[in-house]
């Protein structure tokens, strides 16, 4: 029996530690950064009042349980065996990124990338003083997807690390089992290793299930680091505890070395959540899903019979829309800000032809967005 979850409900965000809705005044409506604007999973909150109540907050370690948590979970909903001994703990993917950088590369050697993408990806390499290689994306029937043969063509033997974006933020595709293992073909051609951002893989929208980089084989799993949170699935992210599971002993060695004294352990509430929203909180994920697809195909219909101007790109997963809106006399932020929206500019994801709309919110707070918008681009 599906739960009664209610999406539809306003929580008002104004006057909270938000940093959504705290950057903007209370006349813009804020949908850009990637957290979502309802409450999360009701047995979340019940494990968090129960931690709450404890009342001691002193240094946290990850239990047993909510190591199984995690492992039951890779288990269940992707078919991954993995050994505990693999995880390494965060407070948070982005500082994962760079210690990615900094322990698998020497100072001349390439990241690659694949633009646009989510904007931590394009400043870490710049951060850790390492070059940086990016291949744009392409196009293939419509859908952006990997430019291997360019990828073939641009590495060189200094090219090391890729930072792999798997679902992709900002353009939604869910990539297929055939995408990922041509890509996987040329990262071990071109002996790489890969740092695969997994963290909205539990958002795939679209009815196909996500495959983790690596379990594509053996040996892509030997020069993988995959990082996974609940964060983003369960509206988690303030609470700041996130994984990477690293099967190679030496990757994970050069990982923690990297990380020690710079990466803070992870938050004792957030281990907490992490592990009631694993356990328990299927349900609503499902009717999560359920609602995000209902908020994609409406955004979806409003573009192209009220908006045709604007382009949307077809949301495989994530509560992202990449939309293009390069068809407008004025398309900088500031122009959507007067409209009464905050969206994020493409610009630092590395296309200022696009702003990225975050849906993940009641559908009446859409529906306001979309009259906004038409108010502000359509000609009167
Ligand atoms: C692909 C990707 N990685 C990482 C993050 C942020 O992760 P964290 O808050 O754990 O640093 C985001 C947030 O939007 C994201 O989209």
């Amino acid at each position: 029996m599906t739960q009664p979850f209610d999406f539809d409900q306003i929580v008002d965000r104004h006057g909270s530690d938000s940093l959504k809705w705290g950057i903007y005044p209370p006349e813009i409506l804020p949908m850009w950064v990637a957290d979502m604007d309802f409450t999360s999973p009701p047995e979340v909150l019940t494990a968090l009042h129960q931690r709450i109540d404890h009342g001691v907050f002193g240094y946290a370690l990850a239990t047993q349980k909510v190591t199984d948590s995690v492992v039951n979970w890779l288990q269940q909903r992707y078919d991954w065996t993995i050994d505990p001994q693999w995880l390494v703990w965060l407070p948070g993917l982005v500082p994962a990124l760079h210690a990615a950088c900094l322990s698998y590369t020497e100072a001349d050697q390439e990241v690659v990338t694949f633009s646009p993408v989510y904007p931590p990806f394009l400043s870490a390499p710049k951060t850790c003083q390492r070059p940086h290689r990016d291949i744009p994306l392409t196009r293939d029937h419509g859908r952006y997807t990997f430019d291997l043969q360019r990828f073939d063509d641009q590495l060189t033997d200094k090219s090391r690390l890729l930072l792999l974006c798997h679902p992709h933020n900002p353009v939604g595709r869910a990539f297929e089992k055939q995408e990922l293992t041509a890509l996987a073909e040329q990262c071990i051609k071109h002996n790489l290793i890969i740092c695969s951002d997994e963290i909205h893989c539990d958002l795939v929208l679209n009815h196909t299930r996500h495959i983790p980089f690596a379990c594509l084989s053996e040996e892509i799993a030997q020069r993988t680091v995959t990082l996974m949170s609940a964060a983003k699935t369960f509206n988690i992210a303030g609470l700041n505890c996130g994984f990477a599971i690293i099967p190679n002993p030496t990757l994970r060695r050069q990982f923690n070395h990297a990380a020690q004294g710079m990466i803070p352990h992870p938050n004792a509430l957030g281990y907490t959540a992490t592990q009631a929203a694993f356990t328990q909180a299927e349900p609503w994920r499902q009717a999560l899903l359920e609602y995000l697809r209902g908020n994609r195909d409406y955004l979806l219909k409003e573009i192209n019979q009220r908006l045709p101007m604007l382009t949307m790109e077809p949301v495989e997963a994530t509560y992202l829309a990449w939309i293009n809106v390069s068809a407008l006399e004025d398309y900088r932020p500031a122009f959507f800000e007067q409209a009464g929206l905050g969206f994020s500019a493409g610009e630092p994801f590395g296309d200022n032809r696009f702003m990225r709309l975050n849906f993940g919110c009641p559908r009446s707070t859409l529906e306001e967005a979309m009259l906004r918008l038409e108010q502000a681009i359509s000609p009167r």
